[in-house]
């Protein structure tokens, strides 16, 4: 039995294939939710992009971003590199990117309608793909797919930059260091990096944060060496640069 159904660019996928809109997550897709996004999350962008200037950065350079969302990081690494790919899955993103880029001084961001799964890259190899708190939205099995593709994208010698909740603790501490950090929460949800108790609770019940010592392996299957990694003291978050090899 073989099927062929859409795809978050348009194209046919196959029936196997994630339906990676599906799984981007609910409030991903909420208008309300993405209006908010901006005052909710603040994605560090200048730092980043500081960050990646460190690892090799320069006005010659190609980025691609993918989980871009509103295109905080796309839209600040854009007046420094050659060419800017923000990929996202959500329709409703890529609407407050494009809003975005309509008022921004900035010529040389593309948007694309795209996954991990289908993001077809053209033109010179990206000598940067970024990702933050994106993978997250997928399965592993569809994670280390995705950075297997990723791993494609970039030339030999460029650099991931991958940020995401990732667990660096063992299955038995789960339950306390979960409740932990949902205890972190502050219960509104309103502004300023303001998760709600309910938020942090759906991330960890509906969406697919791994372990760390998953996550490793995965990046090094996919073709990469992990140059860098910082954990977040309570083994929530972590950041990497990885190297294509
Ligand atoms: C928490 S937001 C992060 C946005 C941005 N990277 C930032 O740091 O502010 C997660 C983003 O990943 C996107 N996303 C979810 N699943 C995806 C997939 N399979 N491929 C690409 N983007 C995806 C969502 O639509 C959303 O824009």
């Amino acid at each position: 039995m073989t099927g062929v159904v859409g795809t978050a660019g348009g194209r046919s996928r196959p029936g196997w294939l994630l339906d990676e809109v599906l799984s981007a997550g609910r409030e991903n897709l909420d208008a309300d939710h993405v209006r908010r996004y901006d005052t909710k999350e603040d994605a560090g962008a200048a730092d980043e992009v500081r960050l990646l200037q460190d690892w090799g950065l320069t006005d010659g350079s190609v980025v691609v971003d993918l989980g871009a969302g509103t295109g905080q990081f796309a839209l600040t690494v854009a007046p420094v590199c050659a060419r800017v790919v923000a990929v996202d899955v959500s329709p409703v993103m890529l609407d407050a990117l494009h809003a975005k880029l309509t008022t921004a001084r900035v010529s040389n961001v593309e948007v694309v309608h795209a996954g991990f799964l289908t993001y077809e890259h053209r033109g010179r190899p990206a000598d940067f793909v970024y990702s933050r708190y994106a993978l997250h939205h997928l399965p592993d099995f569809w994670k280390a797919v995705a950075l297997e593709r990723a791993r494609r994208t970039l030339r030999s010698g460029g650099v991931l930059r991958l940020s995401d909740v990732v667990y660096g603790f063992d299955p038995a501490e789960a339950g306390e260091r979960i409740e932990a950090w949902c205890a972190t929460a502050d219960g509104e949800g309103g502004g300023g990096d303001d998760w709600s108790r309910l938020d942090l609770e759906q991330h960890v019940r509906d969406e697919h944060s791994t372990f760390t010592w998953l996550l490793e392996p995965m990046l090094r299957r996919a073709g990469f060496s992990i140059e860098d990694a910082t954990y977040s003291p309570d083994g929530i978050f972590a950041t990497y640069v990885a190297r294509a090899t």
